[in-house]
């Protein structure tokens, strides 16, 4: 009994100085296993190749440690680069139908391993978001969308800087989990046209 305490004390306190090691060398060593862990824990298959592992900077930017003067501006520095990579229709159009925007927002298939490379890739916009009325499942990591275009109105301002948040919300919110729809190739112009109709268009489910 008395050795198995001794024994207990000491697996404890390596416990606990492990723990600590992780927290202050979060850029360092640890960081590096725990990489090399979740790679050895994945295969490629498909179009889901490995490289979709590797943080592109703003993601690093957002990892880990914690918030310094030293960060923030880092993070400010690539909103800006993200913002000036932001692609508007050449057309200047903004606007598609609503009615292929709600089919864009409820799917969400796409770019997975046993999807054929190259198909239509879905928004799955209600997997964070609240939209219309009509839908009653939906999740709220991201705030309700619900009257999008009728409580903000349709200013120009207002539709070019929708458009960047779902072309790339790491824009204006570095740390955003919102998917960068745009940046990353994920939805096409078309696609990102039509939820835009459907945020903004008056005859939209959104905006009844
Ligand atoms: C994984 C969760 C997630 C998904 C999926 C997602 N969003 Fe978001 N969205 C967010 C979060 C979180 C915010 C809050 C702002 C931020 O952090 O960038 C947001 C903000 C927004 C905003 C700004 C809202 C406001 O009040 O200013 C719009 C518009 C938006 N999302 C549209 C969409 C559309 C359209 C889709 C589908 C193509 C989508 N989102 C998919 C998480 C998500």
């Amino acid at each position: 009994m008395k050795t198995w305490l001794v024994v207990s004390a000491g697996a404890l306190l390596v416990g606990v100085a492990g723990c600590a090691a992780v927290a202050v060398d979060n850029d360092g060593a640890a960081r590096g296993r725990a990489v090399a862990l979740m790679k050895g824990g994945f295969q490629a298959n498909g179009q889901a190749t490995m490289d979709r592992l590797d943080q592109d900077a703003i993601q690093q930017a957002c990892d880990g440690a914690a918030d310094t003067p030293q960060r923030t501006a880092e993070r400010a520095a690539l909103e800006q680069q993200q913002l000036a990579a932001v692609k508007f229709p050449a057309d200047g159009k903004l606007l598609g139908s609503f009615a292929a925007g709600e089919k864009v927002a409820q799917t969400g298939v796409g770019l997975q391993w046993s999807d054929k490379a190259g198909s239509v890739a879905g928004g799955n916009c209600y997997a964070c978001h609240q939209i219309t009325k009509q839908e009653v499942s939906f999740g709220n990591i991201g705030p309700s969308l619900l009257q999008y275009g009728k409580l903000r109105g349709s200013s120009d301002a207002t539709m070019r800087s929708t458009w960047t948040r779902i072309y790339n919300a790491k824009a204006y919110n570095a740390c955003s989990n919102m998917p960068r729809f745009g940046h990353k190739g994920i939805l096409t112009e078309q696609q990102i046209k039509d939820l835009m109709a459907l945020l903004f268009d008056p005859q939209s489910p959104v905006n009844q």
